[in-house]
């Protein structure tokens, strides 16, 4: 048996207003508050944080941003830095989701500068990767995945990094409907896994958690979720619902 504690985290990416939000947080508290054998995270989008932290004071469930810039203050219009992050409750901060690689420019040395602002900041990053589907079918899924781990921790040590998520969400796999089976999720979380043992230790490989993200339901999570290295999820769809979202939770 390993020690990792799972983590259930849900990226409400751009949805959600203000009350939206409150109310959603509110259902998360009552159905899945006093759980305490999985880490429930959510990150909803920057305007509801604060008011989303104070539903949540109280219970088990955690805060997390969808992204952050890596300077500390200064004239960067638009942009959230991890202080702020962590003044408005988070602990979490999620970095390099493939929709900020595909539609906002991230690119594997941004991600490096903003995981290293997060670690400074005290906060978790959750480092997002992935295989777009041609990669997949051309045989470069871990040529891709061994890049954007090693660019994107570039610098580091292994002491740096044990706070470190990993979340292995294969592009085409993201709202799609299309998961990858649990045995393709395995044999990706077993190869990171070794990725880092190599790079890093055995150490930080055994305790570093890996989530998997990419259609992730209440119909399929037991199953991804009783692979030996699939450390969590990282839901999109399913986490906007909280109902369904309590079901990924109790998944066990
Ligand atoms: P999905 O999104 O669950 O809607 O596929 C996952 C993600 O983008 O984190």
């Amino acid at each position: 048996m390993n020690q990792r504690k799972p983590i259930i985290a849900g990226n409400w990416k751009m949805h959600k207003t203000l009350d939206e939000a409150i109310a959603a947080a509110r259902r998360i508290v009552e159905i899945t508050g006093d759980v305490t054998e999985v880490e429930v995270l959510i990150a909803p989008p920057f305007t509801a944080l604060s008011a989303v932290a104070a539903v949540i004071r109280n219970s088990s469930v955690q805060l997390g941003g969808q992204n952050l810039f890596w300077e500390q203050k200064g004239a960067y219009t638009g942009e959230i830095a991890a202080d702020m992050l962590r003044s408005c409750g988070c602990q979490y901060v999620i970095i390099g989701h493939s929709e900020r690689r595909q539609f906002f420019g991230e690119t594997d040395e941004t991600v490096n500068r903003r995981i290293s602002a997060a670690l400074k900041g005290g906060l978790v990053p959750i480092l997002c990767i992935g295989e777009t589907e041609t990669q997949r079918e051309a045989g470069q899924t871990f040529s891709v995945l061994d890049k954007q781990v090693r660019k994107g921790l570039e610098g580091f040590f292994a002491h740096d990094l044990a706070s470190l998520v990993i979340a292995y969400e294969p592009v085409w796999a993201i709202g799609t409907g299309k998961t990858a089976s649990s045995d393709q999720a395995q044999e990706v979380h077993r190869y990171l896994r070794d990725l880092m043992a190599k790079a890093y230790g055995n150490a930080l490989a055994n305790s570093i958690r890996i989530l998997y993200g990419g259609s992730v339901k209440p119909s399929n999570v037991r199953e991804l979720m009783s692979m030996p290295d699939l450390d969590g999820a990282l839901v999109g769809g399913a986490s906007l619902d909280p109902q369904s979202f309590g079901q990924l939770v109790h998944y066990q």
